[in-house]
């Protein structure tokens, strides 16, 4: 067994809810179960840089935030300490500054730290391992992207922020008989839109595992138009892949927009695109997430006192277990287009675009 008395935590990425159910319940499973000091490392490993920023993490520091969204921690995603962006002589350049990173942490009297974060935040905490290190790691992330892990917590946050927005859109768009398109996020995968595309009931989902095209679309807003139905919900993911006469306009905005135009100069019918954003990371964590980031809280805690170091906690077949960083990271999860839960989409009339 390792000698611990005092662990750091940091949280790493774009934040998703849950981040401060994970520091609370780490936090107190450091006190309460060993009697361990715990330092709040602020803004990804940003707070080892400038060794004042960190500071100890107390229970009653850790009081109430168990429903807050964000993260008390604050948080970065340009803190990579192998690839630090500083500006010399009027240039943006890249350094590597762990070593600084790593001699601050044992400053502080960090015998061992949980990095909180997604994938981007493995690799570094993979990278600060094989530099000897004592770190283990807590995936986080809505766009449940990470393959190690069954869930991220997060996602079931995002999945109900987007899904009531789904529910919204769709009384004021039968209202109008009008197409409405939803973008949501999710980076390079569809599962966002997949699962609130479903849970809402939409009748087009467009996710970047499926390539679709206008044409597609349009003939599913025709049919239904056959059989009385006016309006038509689409729900699309942030990173389709744009079919090939739209792929030069790109950067022109959001693709929803792209798309949206794309449907109404063809369909003439008339379109409305709302972009939920920013929105799909915010507010209280649900219970779900709660108890899953409580869980992967007290799992972290777990493993240092096992000497676990370099690995990652996950869910796995309802269990929460451990994973090499090695096996965690750059390792995506999509939606798979012939699985069950895509079959189950088709089978009620959903159009995927294709
Ligand atoms: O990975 C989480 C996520 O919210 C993605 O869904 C989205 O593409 C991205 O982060 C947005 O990042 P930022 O907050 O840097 O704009």
């Amino acid at each position: 067994m390792p000698d611990i008395h005092c662990i750091g935590i940091c949280t790493g990425g774009g934040d998703a809810p849950g981040l401060n159910a994970v520091i609370r319940a780490a936090v107190k499973a450091a006190i309460l179960q060993h009697n361990w000091k715990v330092i709040g490392i602020p803004d990804g490993f940003d707070g080892l840089i400038w060794l004042e920023r960190s500071h100890e993490l107390t229970l009653k520091d850790v009081s109430g935030i168990l429903p807050r969204g964000g993260t008390i921690l604050g948080t970065t995603n340009r803190g990579n300490p192998f690839k630090y962006k500083i500006v010399e002589n009027g240039r943006e350049v890249e350094r590597d500054i762990s070593d600084q990173v790593i001699a601050n942490a044992a400053k502080l009297g960090i015998d061992a730290t949980i990095s909180i974060g997604g994938d981007g935040s493995m690799k570094i905490a993979q990278e600060l391992f094989l530099k000897g290190t004592r770190i283990v790691g807590v995936p986080k992330t809505i766009d449940n992207d990470l393959s190690a892990t069954e869930v991220t917590f997060g996602f079931d946050t995002a999945l109900h922020t987007a899904t009531d927005a789904v529910d919204k859109i769709h009384t004021t768009g039968e209202s109008h008989h009008r197409v409405m398109v939803v973008e949501v996020m999710g980076r390079d995968a569809g599962w966002i839109a997949l699962e609130a595309g479903m849970a809402g009931g939409a009748h087009i989902i467009l996710i970047p595992e499926i390539p679709f095209t206008i044409a597609k679309i349009c003939e599913c807003m025709a049919m239904r138009e056959r059989y009385g139905k006016h309006f038509t919900i689409i729900v699309l993911a942030e990173g389709i892949k744009l079919p090939p006469e739209l792929k030069e306009n790109r950067r022109a905005g959001a693709v929803g927009n792209l798309i949206g135009n794309a449907i109404a100069h063809r369909s003439h019918k008339e379109v409305r695109v709302s972009v939920l954003g920013h929105i799909q990371r915010g507010g209280s964590p649900s219970p779900y997430d709660r108890i899953l980031a409580t869980r992967f809280g007290v799992a972290a805690v777990d493993l240092i006192a096992a000497g676990g170091f370099g690995k990652m906690v996950c869910l796995q077949q309802e269990s929460i277990r451990a994973v090499n960083f090695a096996d965690a990271v750059g390792r995506m999860k999509s939606v798979d287009p012939n699985g069950e839960i895509v079959r189950t989409a088709r089978a009620i009339g959903i159009s995927f675009g294709d």
